[in-house]
């Protein structure tokens, strides 16, 4: 039975195809059990799940591995909307991870490639002229994902659309992934 939230859910969310693409707040778990919070791009979803990418070498993807949980929030305050998930977390499939880096704009797959504690240490102008001899060397559309790219899976566990009104008091209808893999939806104040 598909999730009762998708239409919604589409509603929501630019689709796929649009190159701006939403930026979350993505909350995972340190090995010592705090919180800890960053914001990333939401590279696609699907009926299933949520995609987000980053670097093999990442303080988050270290604390994924250790605990594959994870949660995100986003908010649109101007249309008094905002969407919460938490979620069980994968690796994604080598072909997506590489199909959403296609979509990538230049600059991000550049830096893709570059961005690392060494080159983060150089002074500005050292940066500067490693990325343009990077450019040069590899001009727009030639640019394979370097082996560090990295696809995350989210597979929602619980999604919550919190409705703001201007002239009453805000809402949230919450989905709550059952033992029996149904959606239970309950209505919950703002
Ligand atoms: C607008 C914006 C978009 C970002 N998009 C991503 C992204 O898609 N993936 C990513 O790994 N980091 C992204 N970052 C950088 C992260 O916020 C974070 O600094 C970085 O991933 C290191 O996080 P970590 O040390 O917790 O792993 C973005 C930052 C900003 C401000």
């Amino acid at each position: 039975m598909p999730a009762p939230f998708l239409d919604e859910l589409r509603d929501w969310l630019p689709s796929n195809d649009d190159p701006v693409r939403p930026l979350i707040a993505l909350s995972t778990v340190t090995p010592g059990g705090y919180p800890d919070v960053r914001h990333v791009l939401l590279s696609e979803f699907t009926d299933e799940a949520f995609f987000i990418h980053s670097d093999a070498r990442s303080r988050k993807l270290a604390q994924l591995a250790v605990s594959p949980r994870a949660s995100f929030a986003i908010a649109w305050p101007e249309l008094a909307r905002q969407l919460v998930v938490v979620a069980d977390v994968e690796p994604a499939p080598d072909d997506e991870a590489a199909s959403v880096y296609r979509r990538r704009s230049y600059y991000l797959q550049v830096l893709a490639w570059l961005n690392d504690d060494d080159f983060a240490a150089l002074e500005l102008a050292e940066r500067q002229r490693i990325w343009a001899e990077f450019e040069a060397a590899h001009p727009a559309g030639t640019l394979t994902p370097p082996p560090t790219w990295t696809g995350v899976v989210l597979r929602p566990r619980r999604v919550t659309f919190w409705h703001g009104h201007p002239d009453t008091a805000s809402q949230r209808t919450e989905y709550t992934l059952t033992e029996g893999g149904t959606w239970l939806t309950t209505v919950l104040p703002g």
